[in-house]
């Protein structure tokens, strides 16, 4: 049996030798546990897999064996080297319309909240008390207006921008005397990209403007600032790797199976056509209305069907498509002619991630008396594919368990974005 091969149906009689199965708790040789190795071991072989995958054309491209979904080593360096350093979507701006709108996200474990100041800036400042660490806005809704952020143990106070205003009981202090001025919850960077907001927790970070400018360019007629945020879906924590939502967002192989009724019909896995970029920081692709579902035709492009009122500035051939911009790590945009759809994410354990679901609106569309009740279709609709996408993600979770000797499959054309997702994340944890 050839060493090489890595795709083994009957592990008794044909698996290699040396076949190693990495999972998170042991290493097997032929199905036989044996000790488990060290987790600077187990940590070094899943780099050394994922060093591979990147190297592979994409012609010879295959999934990320199970271990890489449930490490906690690997785990822990993703949040240092990506979640930790990358830019992550806490919101829009007319969330933070007014001096002292806030909104609280927990990022990498950080909690942060965001928040408009008297000045009109929006800053992203630490919610943990520099007295004895608690959150400043335990209790607190998860996004409200506040005219400062006192915090609920022993009432120190901080205005918006993060300065300390108040503290009871501290003037017998010298310590606290001498060093008030300096008192404050620590800043992170922020900023705003076509009325999203991002956060940062690497102050050394490069700006968002890297990515951003090159997804820019391809965004044609659409632009963020001429949308608004009318529905927002808390799906919530799910038992699912982060990965796996990037795996599943970034390919539409699977509309012939998870949305078999829902998607395919409209966007055909087929149809879609993804950008061979040349970055691995985001990808881009197009999601092609099907001519059994189109509405009409109009220049030779078929309309994609309208659920709210369109943007009126848009080409029959941007009308013809939904754009999937998928911004690593935890950020897909998806622009079509009547809705801006987001879908951001962040992860809360080894196994598990928090997802939300925005629904923006052309600012045009305002005005429609019917809004709301199109909004809640829109809603109803998007519910339904988060919930197909949502099973698949924790029913590939579950059966990441099994000991099998599981290498990962060969990848198809269709999953393009898998294998720069790969890339990716060699760049990221490999520094290669
Ligand atoms: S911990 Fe915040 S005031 Fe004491
Ligand atoms: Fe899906």
């Amino acid at each position: 049996m050839g060493a090489s091969r890595s795709i083994v149906c009957h592990p008794t009689e044909s698996q290699p030798e040396a076949a190693i199965v990495i999972t998170d708790e042991s290493v097997q040789t032929n199905g036989r546990p044996t000790e488990a190795p060290g987790r600077d071991e187990q940590l070094s072989e899943l780099l050394d897999v994922l060093r591979d995958r990147a190297s592979r054309p994409l012609e010879e491209a295959k999934a990320l064996p199970p271990a890489f979904y449930t490490s906690e080593a690997l785990y822990e360096l993703e949040i240092e080297h990506i979640w930790r350093r990358s830019w992550i979507h806490v919101g829009r701006v007319e969330e933070l319309a007014n001096p002292g709108d806030y909104i609280k996200r927990d990022i990498a474990g950080e909690p942060i909240v965001v928040a408009r100041g008297r000045d009109g800036q929006i800053r992203a400042l630490s919610r943990v008390c520099q007295h004895r660490f608690m959150d400043v806005l335990d209790g607190a809704q998860d996004k409200g207006n506040a005219e400062a952020f006192a915090c609920p143990y022993h009432k120190w106070s901080y205005a918006l921008d993060g300065t300390l205003q108040g503290a009871a009981h501290m003037s017998r202090s010298a310590l606290f005397q001498r060093d008030k001025a300096e008192i404050c919850l620590p800043r992170f960077q922020a900023t705003t990209w076509q009325g999203f907001v991002f956060v940062n927790l690497d102050p050394a970070a490069p700006p968002l403007s890297d990515v951003m400018d090159h997804v820019e360019a391809k965004m044609g007629n659409y632009n963020g600032e001429e949308w608004r945020l009318v529905d927002r879906i808390e799906w919530g924590d799910t038992p699912a790797n982060w990965k796996l939502v990037v795996d599943n967002g970034r390919e539409a192989y699977h509309h012939i199976g998870t949305h078999l009724e829902s998607l395919e019909p409209l966007w055909p896995a087929h149809m879609v056509d993804f950008e061979p970029l040349e970055t691995a920081d985001f990808f881009f692709a197009r999601m092609f209305v099907s001519p059994e579902a189109a509405i009409g035709q109009e220049d030779g492009h078929y309309l994609n069907p309208l659920l709210l009122p369109p943007a009126p500035n848009l080409t029959a051939f941007e009308r013809s498509n939904y754009i999937v911009a998928g911004i690593y790590p935890g950020f897909i945009l998806v622009p079509g002619p009547d809705a801006m759809l987001t879908i951001s994410f962040v992860p809360t354990g080894p196994r598990s991630h928090y997802v939300e679901l925005d629904i923006l609106a052309h600012e045009t569309a305002l005005a429609d008396p019917d809004l709301q009740e199109k909004v809640k279709e829109y809603r109803d609709w998007l519910m339904q594919i988060q919930g197909e996408d949502a099973e698949a993600q924790v029913a590939v979770q579950r059966t990441l368990s099994s000991r099998l000797t599981l290498d990962g499959g060969p990848l198809s054309h269709l999953e393009r974005a898998i294998w720069t997702f790969q890339r990716y994340l060699a760049k990221r944890l490999l520094g290669e």
